[in-house]
């Protein structure tokens, strides 16, 4: 079946996705009719979105973001970019997903849109511990996650009890049983530390600090890790303001993304750190040169439990988001498969703004277990 113009339109119109198509400079090209209502656009309104700047039709949309460079980088470098849970003026939040796309005609970069604001509003009420059915789930989902570590030590502990009984045990495989109780342990120690932060953190504790002593001290747990890798680490580190802060957790929110590429790359591989002072904010950028994400991931790494690694608990990416929230930023990813990933974090220099993170985080209603 070939559906002509006006049908392919009436199709793309069906799809809830915000779409638009922009040009090297950012301009839109096409777009669909919900890309108009998430602009806010009616009616006749709505067709006359073309030929406007998508930076002006969404004043606020992932403020450091230059659209117009990132426009012409997916055109010309192939290079996507990912914004997850941005808030729009509208009083709504989107994910937000800008590629390259042949289209065989001119040169365009494809925009989709996708409204989360139900996800972000149900998290935010789980959050206050509003939705208690949504936090029983996210605790069975933890009971998961410690079940898992939880019946590997048991079996191990069982081998060995019986190895102990035999005559002759072979100490070299004892001794790697033992090791994988010892890990497994470290794991749970993990999930159970990355779980009460993300679930009940700490009021923030803010003071002004250099950005840069924070990504070396991240980079200093890792030490061993990164030897044992042979990895190139290239720091250009060039903030220069001081950053409001808390420092404890901000390090922890550095060291799971540098984790995740210390864990990701081969021997050998190179990771770079970068800070830089932009406008109103403190830019840091991590960038590995390993497998990039799958295509169809990206949106997914900030999610609670998303993992593709046998071990990984799908914690670390999304603790370092909240983190980064609390302190009133962003974080964003951008991925070419087979190139590398880079996460960049967005800080403002005042901290959260007043009456965020800051104060005592209120949890009225008191778990058990
Ligand atoms: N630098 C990276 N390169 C490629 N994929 C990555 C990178 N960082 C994260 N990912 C992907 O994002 C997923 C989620 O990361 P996250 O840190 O939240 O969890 P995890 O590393 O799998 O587990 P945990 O951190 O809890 O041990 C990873 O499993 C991986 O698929
Ligand atoms: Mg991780």
């Amino acid at each position: 079946m070939q559906l002509g113009a006006s049908q392919l339109r009436a199709l793309l119109d069906a799809n809830e996705r915000g779409l638009a198509l922009l040009d090297e400079v950012g301009v839109v090209r096409y777009a669909n009719a919900a890309f108009a209502r998430l602009a806010g656009r009616v009616g006749a309104q709505a067709d006359a979105l073309v030929g406007e700047d998508f930076a002006g039709l969404f004043p606020g949309l992932g403020d450091e973001i230059d659209w117009v460079k990132a426009a012409s980088n997916a055109i010309h470098h192939g290079r996507e970019v990912r914004l997850v849970r941005l808030p729009t003026t509208g009083g709504i939040h989107v994910d937000c997903r800008l590629e390259p796309i042949d289209l065989g005609t001119m040169p365009v970069a494809l925009v989709s849109l996708e409204d989360v604001s139900e996800r972000v509003r149900v998290e935010e009420g789980m959050l206050r511990r509003e939705r208690t059915d949504a936090i029983a789930n996210f605790g069975e989902s933890v009971a998961h996650e410690i079940r898992n570590p939880l019946n590997s030590i048991h079996m191990n502990v069982q081998l060995l009890r019986e190895a102990l009984n035999r005559e002759g045990a072979d100490r070299e495989s004892l001794d790697r049983t033992a090791g994988t109780v010892q890990r497994e342990i470290m794991r749970l120690d993990r999930v159970v530390r990355d779980f009460v932060q993300y679930s009940r953190p700490p009021a923030l504790d803010l003071q002004p600090g250099s950005i840069n002593h924070v990504v070396r001290a991240a980079l200093d747990v890792l030490d061993a890790q990164i030897r044992e890798k042979g990895l190139q680490i290239e720091t250009v580190l060039a903030s220069a303001r001081p950053v409001r802060m808390d420092r404890d957790r901000m390090q922890r929110a550095i060291y799971n993304v540098l984790l995740n590429a210390v864990q990701v790359l081969p021997e050998g591989g190179s990771l770079s750190c970068r800070s830089s002072d932009e406008r109103d904010m403190c830019q840091l950028e991590f960038s590995d040169n390993g497998p990039g994400l799958e295509p169809d991931t990206s949106a997914h790494v900030f999610e609670l439990f998303y993992t593709t690694k046998k071990g990984g608990t799908g914690l670390g990416l999304p603790l370092a988001n909240r983190i980064v929230e609390e302190h009133g930023g962003r974080m964003a990813v951008a991925s070419e498969p087979g190139q590398g990933t880079t996460f960049a974090m967005f800080l403002p220099f005042g901290g959260p703004p007043p009456g965020r993170g800051a104060g005592p985080v209120t949890v009225p209603v008191g778990g058990k277990g």
